[in-house]
């Protein structure tokens, strides 16, 4: 399993227009040129049939948005753990908001990651949840309070109380285990306030993928995670 440099930025490509197909190979180079500029990890979630595409010509980290907990063989239209691996992804989402599962289905999202050696970033949409889902070993949760995704009002100031609770039971739980923000993080700002919470690091889409510049927005964000690590 690759092993990430924390802090890092994740960029989901989600199924956004601006970020499929061409498109989605420029944002990776811009995140790629971000990443070399400042010496932060920037990795790039982008739709599963550009996860080849992209992993081929840039050196960020590529995820899967999901995997299913599946093995290979009679599984037509599921998304098969090896196939993300053979694709060049290094990670991938599990249960995004937008993307959920239940619970054992989690966990054996979770293990086929493992198995293959795919980083795991399980997203939860509360503490309790956090808690759950940190029992099951990923390598790292990602907390998005659904009513805040895609509004540009940043978790880590709007909802506090939701990161830092999700830091300390995370850390009871399983203390291995990362934890993430997402939601409306959409500024350098934001990005610094995620990390003194206690976060190592965002989990976001709208801010940089539907910027007018999502170059300048991510070099600020990431310029703000370096200044936060210093
Ligand atoms: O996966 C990231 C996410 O759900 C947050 O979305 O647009 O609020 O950054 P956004």
């Amino acid at each position: 399993m690759v092993r990430l440099e924390l802090p890092i930025i994740i960029v989901n490509f989600k199924g956004y227009r601006e970020a499929i197909g061409e498109k989605a190979v420029q944002l990776a180079k811009i995140a790629e040129e971000v990443s070399v500029e400042t010496g932060v990890t920037i990795a790039v979630a982008p739709q599963y049939v550009d996860v080849f595409r992209i992993a081929s010509v840039v050196s960020v980290p590529v995820f899967a948005q999901h995997i299913d907990p599946v093995v290979p063989g009679s599984f037509t239209g599921h998304v098969i753990a090896e196939a993300v691996k053979e694709a060049g992804a290094v990670g991938t989402l599990i249960n995004h908001s937008e993307r959920r599962l239940i619970l054992a289905d989690i966990d054996g999202a979770v293990k086929r990651a493992r198995e293959v050696g795919l980083v795991s970033v399980v997203c939860s949409n509360n503490p309790e949840v956090s808690a759950a889902v940190a029992a099951l070993n990923p390598n790292m949760v990602a907390v998005e309070p659904p009513e805040l995704i895609g509004t540009g009002i940043p978790v880590s100031k709007a909802k506090p109380e939701v990161v830092t609770s999700t830091v300390n039971v995370v850390r009871k739980v399983n203390p291995d285990v990362v934890v993430l923000c997402g939601a409306g993080i959409s500024s350098g700002d934001d990005v610094e306030a995620a990390l003194k919470l206690g976060t190592r690091g965002v989990l976001l889409a709208s801010g940089v993928v539907k910027a007018k510049d999502p170059k300048k927005v991510l070099l600020e964000m990431a310029e703000a995670a370096q200044r936060s690590e210093g």
